[in-house]
């Protein structure tokens, strides 16, 4: 849904990234190409936000500046409100400590086997740790990511996979507040990607860690909170993925959407506008011009209709019911007035939309989940 839809409560909360109309050229003079423009995006602690778009659209390009790894040239990243733009190369190498990053082409070293690797990974913890201690947080993080085996064996002797799992390994064995990842399980099989996925889960519901993953892997949707889709070097949309899911799954039980496909209701959801009713407060009177659509996401709201300067409750209304489309398709007035009985969050769909969707043909399909991925 729109940036300004977003109803998640972070009220108080520092974010771990916020960044603000960051842009980026590569090249000097005539040579210079802007490749990001605008992005606005913050992250708060805990969350898992999924970075989609099409190949080429500034992705990694926006990854490593959020990481400290790229200077930035205009606009501002903050990280847990540390400004990164005019950041000194020492106030860099400080940040990317607590910075785990994990990317496509993994650099380990080919001297080190993979409990060494974390060992030696270990070593920017402050205090440093026992070797006893770095021995068993390294093993048991190995054997988390299905690597027990293979403690000992040095990359040339890994597969690409394995090798991937170590170099998340390492990213992870310190504990970061921040964990960028540019598709980190595209080299794994089902299992081990699962495992890494609950890894990640882990960290960002029990260590309030942020995760901040580029991917076109849809298994890790279900345990995102967002997902951010790039285009052109623009963050074009951003979403809260569970409220999605549920805005679609409440307009494909509605009566009047049972014709219309599940990528045109995904679409529906996006153009929704959310609004807050207070109780007592009418949504829509009887007799009036109809100009929205509504559905219920929260709260609860009575329809009733007056009669002879009578008024009569004729329904109550919860989440995931709808009201208002009659005026809309038959352009006659307000059949019952609505009124909020509790605290209601509703969403609103104007005329003209709601009129486009009825009009589409009727067609096959439940993609929802797929839809994200294909934007991309
Ligand atoms: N070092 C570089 N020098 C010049 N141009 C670059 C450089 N790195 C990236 N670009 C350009 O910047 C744009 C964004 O690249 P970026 O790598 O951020 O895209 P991406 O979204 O990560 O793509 P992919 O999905 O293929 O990894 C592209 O047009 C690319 O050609
Ligand atoms: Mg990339």
């Amino acid at each position: 849904m729109e940036l300004d839809r977003l109803s998640i409560d972070n009220e108080g909360l520092i974010p771990s990234i916020k960044s603000v109309d960051v842009e980026y050229s590569f090249g000097k003079g005539e040579s210079e190409k802007q490749v990001l423009f605008d992005n606005n995006l913050t992250i708060y602690p805990g969350e898992i936000v999924i970075m989609t778009g099409p190949s080429g659209s500034g992705k990694t390009t926006l990854l490593t500046l959020i990481g400290a790894l790229r200077s930035m040239q205009k606009g501002s990243i903050q990280f847990l409100g540390r400004e990164l733009l005019n950041l000194s190369d020492n106030g860099k190498h400080d940040l990317r400590k607590e910075i785990g990053f994990i990317f496509q082409h993994h650099n380990l070293f080919e001297s080190l086997s993979a409990l060494d690797t974390l060992k030696v990974a270990m070593q920017l913890q402050i205090p440093k740790p026992s070797p006893e201690q770095a021995e068993k947080e390294a093993t048991e993080l190995l054997q988390r990511l299905g690597l027990g085996e293979r403690m000992t064996y040095k990359p040339s002797r890994l597969s690409g996979g394995q090798k991937q799992r170590v170099a998340i390994a390492r990213a992870l064995i310190n504990h970061p507040k921040l964990i960028l990842a540019d598709e980190p399980t595209a080299a794994l099989d089902q299992e081990s990607g699962q495992m890494v996925i609950e890894l990640f889960k882990e960290r960002a519901q029990e260590e309030k860690a942020t995760v901040l993953i580029v991917t076109h892997d849809n298994r890790i949707l279900d345990a995102a909170d967002r997902i951010v889709n790039m285009v052109d070097g623009h963050i074009h949309s951003n979403i809260l993925i569970k409220e999605h899911l549920r805005i679609c799954e409440y307009l494909n039980h509605c009566h009047v959407f049972k014709d219309v496909k599940a990528s045109i209701l995904n679409n529906v959801a996006h153009q929704l506008k959310r609004k807050s009713y207070k109780p007592g407060e009418i949504i829509i009177k009887q007799g009036d011009h109809g100009e929205h659509f509504y559905l219920i996401d929260t709260g609860r709201a009575v329809a009733s209709l007056e009669k002879n300067g009578i008024s009569q409750e004729v329904a109550v209304l919860g989440g995931g019911q709808s009201f208002g489309e009659l005026a809309l398709l038959n352009d006659e007035p307000r059949a019952a007035t609505i009124t909020a009985q509790s605290d209601v969050e509703a969403y609103l769909l104007n005329k003209n939309d709601f009129l486009s969707v009825i009009e589409n043909p009727p067609a096959l399909g439940d993609e929802i989940r797929n839809i994200y991925m294909q934007a991309g």
